[in-house]
């Protein structure tokens, strides 16, 4: 028998880390024709298990059923194992319409799919180990085991997690803290996969989500972690995923405002929490926290939204991402209320360095 050998790319490498570390439990493998299938039909495994996106490996190596495929990470390290048990074709229209709702090839995560390719193997996957992550992720890197076990040592009963692909802005610190407020602890699960060109690099992000640690957050009842998945942009179906990462990881709510895991104008504002309404949160195993678009209004003097303040559109500071870059970019301060001075000092410093 040959040996067969395949070097994932740095998304398969995420999702390999996924399965492998519990954080897609109950994945136990890459996923095959039947679990593809009603996954992007019904939004659940073959088995019968939520699941909104399908977890695939697309590749073009040659192998049949029965073979076993030593796979390394996008870096050169070696992981474990693959055991294909299926070859098959995907339908990458149909996966695109059904799990991103378009397809539209500019949107990132339908380009990504098409780029992969419709022939993915599937199968179990042994892991060895896990991949490397610089140290100012590894320092923070805890597995669904070891978050478990911190927010046991901690007492925690009700912990909410608090995905994120952006730095920490004030409405970003507002969810968060509100959210906190009704809970034992906050999960800050920053996604530190790879993510589309134009977002925040995550080690930039990262200098940010520490000084919040640092000097906004306490100690005693907020933990950050880092979540290695990579961004698909799916919104809906993301959120879900998203979700039950984070159940996975030990948290029993999450997170979920405006626009969640969206990009561009594909999905609605709070599209993504109307699909929780058509999941039984039971069977999920978490809970939607969903808010409202927040901002800063100067007459409340404070960060609300249309559920909390009664003042017109012109006390409420809007600042669209667009307009945050290019301040950033010309190395202007965007106002304390939107972002605090400390958090954009970094981003100007990266944008900086950037050019
Ligand atoms: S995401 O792709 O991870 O969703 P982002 O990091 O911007 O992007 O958002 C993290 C979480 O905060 C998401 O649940 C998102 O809906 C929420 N969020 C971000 N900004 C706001 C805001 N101004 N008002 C309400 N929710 C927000």
């Amino acid at each position: 028998m040959t040996e067969l050998a395949l070097q994932l790319s740095e998304r398969q490498t995420a999702d390999f880390e996924m399965i492998g570390n519990g954080g897609f439990a109950p994945l136990t493998g890459f996923q095959g024709s039947a679990d593809w299938q009603r996954v992007c039909d019904e939004m659940r495994t073959a088995a019968g298990d939520y699941w909104p996106i399908p977890i695939t490996l697309a590749t073009g190596l040659e192998c049949e059923v029965g073979d076993v495929i030593k796979v390394t990470s996008d870096d050169g390290k070696p992981l474990g194992t693959v055991t294909v048990e299926e070859i098959y074709q995907r339908d990458l229209e149909h996966e695109a319409k059904s799990v991103y709702r378009t397809t539209d090839l500019e949107h990132p995560g339908v380009a990504a799919i098409h780029e992969d390719g419709t022939r993915c193997i599937a199968g179990p996957i042994q892991v060895d180990a896990l991949p490397d992550h610089e140290d100012a992720f590894q320092r923070r890197y805890l597995t669904p085991a070891e978050s478990k076990q911190a927010f046991a040592d901690r007492g925690w009963k009700r912990v909410v997690a608090f995905q994120t692909r952006n730095p920490i802005h004030r409405a970003h610190e507002y969810l968060t803290k509100a959210a906190l407020e009704v809970s034992d602890g906050l999960f800050i699960h920053p996604l530190i996969g790879k993510t589309k060109a134009g977002d925040v690099p995550a080690d930039v992000r990262m200098k940010c989500y520490e000084l919040l640690m640092e000097d906004y957050y306490p100690d005693d009842r907020v933990i950050l972690g880092v979540n290695p998945s990579k961004m698909h942009y799916a919104g809906p179906r993301e959120a879900v995923l998203h979700a039950i990462v984070r159940r996975n990881y030990g948290c029993t709510h999450f997170i979920v405002g405006r626009d969640h895991a969206g990009v561009g104008d594909y999905y609605g504002t709070y599209e993504a929490q109307e699909l929780f309404d058509e999941i039984d949160l039971d069977e999920l195993g978490i809970e939607p926290l969903k808010f409202e678009h927040t901002f800063w209004c100067n007459k409340c003097e404070g960060m609300a939204s249309n559920k909390t303040c009664p003042h017109d559109a012109d006390s409420h500071l809007f600042l669209s991402g667009t307009k945050v870059r290019e301040m950033l970019g010309n190395g202007e301060m965007p106002p304390p209320e939107f972002s605090r001075p400390e958090v954009a000092q970094i981003l100007i410093d990266a944008y900086k360095e950037d050019n």
